[in-house]
């Protein structure tokens, strides 16, 4: 049955790109891959089921307080299209809907093709008053997309949950949440999950946990380089490994080589001397803080910041920065100093956000 509120779009990275990322990132003398290559359907079926783990805080943090949010009223005026960045499973969607009123439109972007148009459908098939367009796409490669075409007549929500931004490093965060402004214009707002700095007696075990789940994650991604690139690695001589960064409060997940070898790849051969790490992942960690920095250097200003009880987990709402508004923070500024393009946050999860 055709579904009339149901479209996709299709720009996702070719092969070639894939190809080219990989080569590249295994040629540099510390060798990288990058996250969001993870997700393949089996990568996909892997990470949800890293969500379900014990050790995982992160996702049941975010939905309890998103739980906690029964109701929040945007200062917009008609509906809202919320587009959610790696929107490939909309669990976190259909929590928010619950909280959010008036969406009329939904776009979920992420690079993993099946499971993003086959939950999108699903999704439009049982909202029949939604509108939903799925683009498969690299989400930071969406400068020129016009969103204008799809957003028209709709208040633009950015919705990027799970901290996925914690994988980018500052400067693409910043690049990302600059293009993110100029999506959303002086009327929108990104609704953005961070996770924050914690003890490591927490940390670790989420991203090293006890069934071998996010070790079986990180590995996938050499058995997806095999099968779609054609590469040989041996998954059994390379071995999932964390650490902790203190100076740039992040996790970084890697595959030690576990002897000296060599692997083909489109007719090169790499060279892995035994202990040297493939870089994989990047989870940074946040503080408030550094939240508030990168929103000020990105055009945004918080609107509202809601937490748990043990501050683990931020849902942030940025605005942006209009003249008007910044004439009022200027006038707050008396009241709070620490930064010219920051407005006071209402800490209470039920508060409505005050726009200027
Ligand atoms: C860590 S998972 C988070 C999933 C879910 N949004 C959540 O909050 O639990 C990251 C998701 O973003 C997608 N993703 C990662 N990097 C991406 C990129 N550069 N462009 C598009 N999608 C990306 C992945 O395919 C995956 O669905």
């Amino acid at each position: 049955m055709t579904l009339l509120n149901f479209q996709t779009v299709d720009l996702a990275p070719a092969a070639q790109d894939f190809l080219g990322e990989v080569m590249k990132g295994l040629s540099q003398p510390v060798k990288t891959l990058a996250p969001k290559y993870f997700y393949d359907d089996h990568g996909m079926e892997l990470f949800e089921k890293i969500c379900e783990l014990p050790e995982y805080y992160v996702t049941r943090t975010e939905l309890s307080i998103m739980d906690e949010l029964s109701s929040f009223a945007l200062p917009a005026s008609g509906q809202l299209a919320v587009i959610e960045l790696g929107g490939a499973s909309s669990f976190k969607f259909r929590r928010l809907q619950r909280s959010l009123a008036d969406i009329g439109m939904y776009i979920p972007v992420d690079i993993c093709r099946q499971a993003l148009f086959h939950e999108a459908q699903k999704l439009a098939r049982d909202c029949p008053e939604l509108k939903v367009m799925a683009l498969c796409a690299d989400y930071q490669q969406l400068e020129s997309f016009p969103w204008e075409t799809y957003t028209a007549g709709f208040t633009p929500v950015v919705y990027f949950p799970g901290s996925t931004i914690g994988n980018l490093t500052p400067s693409e965060a910043k690049s990302l949440l600059k293009m993110l402004r100029r999506i959303v214009g002086p009327n929108g707002y990104v609704l953005l999950g961070c996770d924050l700095v914690k003890p490591l007696t927490t940390l670790i075990p989420a991203y090293d946990d006890a069934q071998g789940v996010t070790a079986e994650f990180n590995l996938n991604l050499l058995r997806r380089i095999n099968r779609e690139l054609g590469a040989n690695f041996d998954l059994h001589q390379f071995r999932h490994e964390i650490r902790y960064n203190t100076d740039e409060n992040k996790i970084e997940m890697h595959l030690v080589s576990l002897a000296s070898q060599t692997v083909q790849l489109a007719g090169t051969t790499l060279q892995f001397a035994k202990g040297e790490s493939i870089h994989t992942e990047d989870s940074r960690k946040f503080t408030r803080q550094a939240i508030e920095k990168l929103a000020a250097e990105s055009g945004f200003c918080i609107d509202q910041w809601w937490t748990d009880s043990r501050d683990y987990f931020a849902i942030t709402l940025l605005g942006s920065v209009t003249s008007a508004n910044i004439l009022s923070m200027r006038a707050n500024q008396s009241a709070d100093s620490s930064h010219p393009f920051l407005r006071r946050a209402e800490h209470s999860p039920t508060s409505s956000a005050a726009r200027a």
